[in-house]
């Protein structure tokens, strides 16, 4: 169970960072070419809110149930605190995607709620151009934090 989904969690965050992209660019071309609020556009900012809330998904249950490290974590909290990679895992990863995908999601609600279609496009782009940067810093790329593999088998 848990090889299962931390093996989805690891390979959605390219899906995640796909759609990302994809949408960053059609947002900004929808509002600068004043294109119509519609077809493929906004199908993509339907799925990358939808690749979202399903990796919001599998981290709780990689938080809350199923990972080792985690019970590990939780076995004595104060003493993970002191140690970079598990306060990494406990707090940083954890607090950073949750706002990420919030952000995302207050983005996504407001530009549905918009009177324009120009003002649809430019509300989703800026949103959605923060919910990926802080994402893709919480990624364990082993970068600018812990490292994980890129492609887990
Ligand atoms: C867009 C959001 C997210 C992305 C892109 C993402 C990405 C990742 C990646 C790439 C890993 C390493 C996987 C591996 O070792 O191969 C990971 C691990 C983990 N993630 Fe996320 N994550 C996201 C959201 C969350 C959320 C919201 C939670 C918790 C509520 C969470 C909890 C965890 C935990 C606990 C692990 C470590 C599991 C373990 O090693 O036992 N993630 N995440």
């Amino acid at each position: 169970m848990y090889e299962i989904v931390l093996t989805l969690h690891s390979w959605l965050r390219w899906i995640v960072l796909l759609l990302g992209i994809l949408v960053i660019f059609g947002n900004y071309k929808g509002w600068k070419a004043s294109l119509p609020y519609e077809g493929m556009n906004k199908k993509l900012n339907t799925y990358f809110m939808a690749s979202l809330h399903t990796q919001l998904l599998l981290g709780l249950i990689l938080y809350c149930g199923v990972s080792p490290m985690m019970h590990k974590i939780f076995s004595d909290f104060g003493a993970s605190m002191h140690d970079k990679e598990m306060r990494f895992w406990s707090v940083e990863h954890i607090m950073g995607m949750v706002i990420g995908i919030a952000i995302a999601q207050i983005g996504s609600i407001k530009s549905k709620r918009q009177a324009t279609d120009e003002l649809k496009y430019k509300t989703a782009f800026i949103w959605f151009t923060v919910a990926f940067i802080l994402i893709l810093l919480m990624i364990p790329f082993g970068i600018w934090n812990v490292e994980r593999p890129f492609f887990r088998m």
